[in-house]
């Protein structure tokens, strides 16, 4: 048995619980034990939460329980999963997180911290789709060419709707909220950034590249005008906000930024708070990953997923995880190209 403790029980920590609960069966079969969300973690206990399981609002009742096994991190935020995190590794536990945001500036050091312990992240990118796990496992064949793609699920669904449906940006922001698709701070969903955070978990995975968001190219929504859409609409092209990377040379070059796309390319279809992510190998040739990109159920999938993975695998067989040199020495390309 693997008890499991997940610290953020919101949108997402909440189809977590529910998940190990409602596909329990199916789920200790595959794991080959049984996977019991213990206890989760809330800054506000009188919140109502559609989960059974208990709740406290203090960290240190999971962090120092030594029957956990599995910490689940889905608070948000950097500094404080941060050290969290750390705590949590250094206590032997497995940790599972979906936060892009601390991965973005810690996985190379969470990493190295994590050596044999579990430290997964499938759900940091694009939601529910396994896109890790493909360039990991099924790619890893390939010397990888590019990455591009739809990356963030709310601003894919306010460039659709703003397109389709002639919602206006202010009015469609407050419905991705609602829905549960932004990010606590907006910001990071219109300026680029959660993009950004995601395109550099995957460049490490695919090329070894310890880069920051400070390094790269980042543009948002947020500079789309009205003329903009209106062009769009009329000649019949999609603007999608695109995480781009790709292999020049001995260089990486990373970028996020809108870009317009004749409505019949196969990307300009990825509607909705569809992400869509199209991985170039040099054997393989080009492969397309589709799947919801945000939302509870969909990222709690792959959370839960990486939770079966570790009862799987136990401690002592790390996946390959943030590789800084995977067999060929890269560099980034500077910004100002
Ligand atoms: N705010 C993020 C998005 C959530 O809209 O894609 C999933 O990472």
């Amino acid at each position: 048995m693997l008890r499991v403790g997940i610290i953020g029980v919101g949108t997402v920590g909440a189809s977590v619980a529910n998940i190990l609960r409602d596909n329990k069966n199916i789920i200790t079969a595959r794991a080959g034990k049984e996977i019991i969300p213990t206890i989760g973690v809330v800054s506000n206990l009188h919140k109502k939460r559609d989960v059974d399981i208990k709740l406290t609002d203090n960290i240190d009742d999971v962090l120092n329980d030594n029957s956990i096994d599995i910490i689940v991190e889905l608070m948000g935020g950097i500094e404080k999963p941060h050290e969290i995190v750390k705590k949590a590794l250094q206590k032997g536990k497995a940790v599972v997180t979906a936060n892009k945001a601390l991965l973005a500036y810690h996985r190379y050091e969470l990493q190295e911290l994590a050596g044999d312990i579990p430290f997964e992240f499938e759900a940091a990118v694009a939601g529910g789709i396994p896109i890790i796990n493909a360039l990991r496992d099924g790619l890893s064949a390939n010397h990888i060419k590019s990455i591009q793609g739809i990356m963030n699920g709310t601003c894919n669904y306010m460039l659709t709707r703003m397109i389709n449906d002639g919602v206006s940006y202010d009015e469609i922001l407050k419905e991705a909220q609602d829905l549960g698709y932004a990010e606590a701070d907006p910001t990071f969903d219109v300026g680029g950034f959660d993009a950004s955070h995601k395109l550099l978990i995957l460049a490490s995975i695919a090329y070894g590249i310890d880069a920051k968001p400070e390094d790269i190219l980042i543009e948002g929504i947020d500079t789309i005008t009205n003329a903009d859409i209106e062009f769009a609409k009329e000649f019949e092209y999609s603007i999608k906000l695109l995480g781009i990377a790709k292999k020049v040379g001995q260089e990486i070059e990373l970028r996020v930024h809108p870009v317009l796309i004749p409505q019949d390319k196969m990307i300009a279809k990825v509607d909705g708070v569809m992400n869509g992510i199209s991985v170039v190998g040099d054997k393989v040739g080009e492969t397309m990953f589709y799947g919801a990109g945000a939302g509870g159920d969909a990222t709690a999938s792959a959370v839960v997923a990486n939770i079966i993975d570790i009862a799987r695998r136990g401690k002592g067989s790390p996946m390959l995880g943030f590789e800084k040199q995977p067999g060929e020495k890269l560099s980034l390309m500077s910004k100002e190209n």
